[in-house]
């Protein structure tokens, strides 16, 4: 029988979402059915409410989430009822030309279910990155749920479905930080601070975070940062050079998704160093480098993509800190809300007052 729950719902471009009736299909043949205890808010939610990803209007909202599996499709044996699991968007397919070389953070054919959730009239919904989790269920590919130590809590580890990994995998995995390296973060919303967060787990023993913004200086220390710049009044890349003994840093990494401090990252990067861009840039975007910079310093410029992360192999090893007191998840849980609250949520992430807002679901 499919369940009939209550799912937040962006129904046209640039419109309020809505807390709407959304129909749940049974699992089928390598689905699964996730009740969902907590999701985060992220700046995706919003870019796909108003049109920036795809016009597949209606979406269902949410991606950042965690919850306990309530049913699996007949195949499924990697998640059963009852398993506490954090939701992915990059489900590894393990048979693509990626994932066939020993390579699957890079998989090239992720998947999602495939059945559709739908509104009640029979509507079909499309889920955010393939989730859809600001609902008290949702249907998703077995592949998307990992099973993770069930004494964590949802609104934390949730976190790791998305930004959270993508900023500590962008320091620890794409960037390779090692001990002793200096690394700058350009940027420390939730996906920056994470990336402090991840240097400091790595073993960096110069941690410089770059903002605009005050507040996120004064949360990127609490999560490791030794040194911060404001990018309002100071030259950040002159700044970046000072505080690593005028050479730049191994590491710099960009978490806005901006060609201006991609270009800042670039040239406060030591020779040899490494550049990794987590930021996600829109299609207008251009960078424009002498040759002879890209060449002359020599080094690697990497994106990175969900932080090179295999949720199976990284998830529940990133849970395990947590519950050890040596990962703080909890700090970008800014504030906890309910289903209808997601709209207030987008507004104080556009004033820069949260890390992250989650949904918590009874
Ligand atoms: N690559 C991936 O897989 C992946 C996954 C999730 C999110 N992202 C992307 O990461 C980026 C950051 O996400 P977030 O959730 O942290 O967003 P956010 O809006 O919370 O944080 C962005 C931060 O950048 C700061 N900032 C803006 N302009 C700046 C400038 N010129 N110089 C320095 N700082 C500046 C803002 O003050 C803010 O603190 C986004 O582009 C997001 O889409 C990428
Ligand atoms: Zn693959
Ligand atoms: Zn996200």
């Amino acid at each position: 029988m499919a369940s009939e729950v209550r799912g937040v719902v962006a129904l046209a471009e640039g419109r309020p979402v809505s807390v709407v009736t959304i129909v749940v299909p049974d699992p089928g043949p390598g689905e699964a059915v996730v009740r969902v205890q907590a999701c985060g808010v992220c700046h995706t939610d919003l870019h796909y409410r108003e049109g920036g990803i795809s016009d597949d209007f209606p979406f269902l909202l949410g991606h950042e989430a965690a919850g306990v599996v309530e049913a699996v499709g007949p195949d499924v044996t990697t998640v059963a009822p009852g398993d506490f699991v954090v939701l992915n968007w990059r489900a590894v397919c393990g048979n693509c030309r990626s994932c066939r070389r020993g390579r699957p953070q890079y998989c090239f054919a992720t998947h999602n279910a495939t059945q559709k959730m739908t509104l009640a009239d029979g509507t079909p919904l499309s889920p955010a990155l393939g989730i859809g989790a600001f609902a008290d269920k949702t249907l998703v590919a077995a592949g998307q749920c990992t099973k993770v130590d069930p004494s964590a809590r949802p609104e934390a580890v949730g976190l790791l479905g998305c930004g959270v990994m993508a900023g500590l995998g962008a320091a620890m995995l794409t960037g390779e930080v090692g001990t002793g390296d200096s690394v700058a973060v350009f940027g420390c919303g939730g996906v920056g601070c994470a990336a402090v967060a991840g240097a400091r787990l790595a073993g960096a023993s110069t941690i410089i975070a770059v903002d605009l913004d005050a507040r996120k200086l004064e949360l990127a220390r609490g999560f490791g940062a030794t040194a911060v710049v404001d990018a309002s009044t100071e030259d950040v890349v002159a700044a970046v050079q000072a505080l690593t003994g005028g050479n730049g840093a191994d590491v710099c990494i960009e978490a806005v998704g901006n060609p201006k401090v991609l270009e800042q990252a670039f040239y406060a990067r030591d020779l040899a160093g490494t550049v990794v861009q987590v930021g996600v840039p829109t299609p207008d975007m251009r960078i424009d480098l002498p040759m002879i910079d890209f060449f002359g310093r020599g080094g690697q410029l990497k994106p990175s993509w969900y932080g090179d992360c295999v949720p199976s192999r990284d998830f529940p090893m990133l849970v395990d800190l947590y519950l050890q007191g040596r990962l703080d998840l909890d700090s970008f849980v800014s504030e906890t809300i309910g289903l209808d609250d997601v709209e207030e949520a987008f507004d104080r992430m556009e004033r820069g007052e949260v890390l992250r807002s989650v949904v918590v679901l009874r």
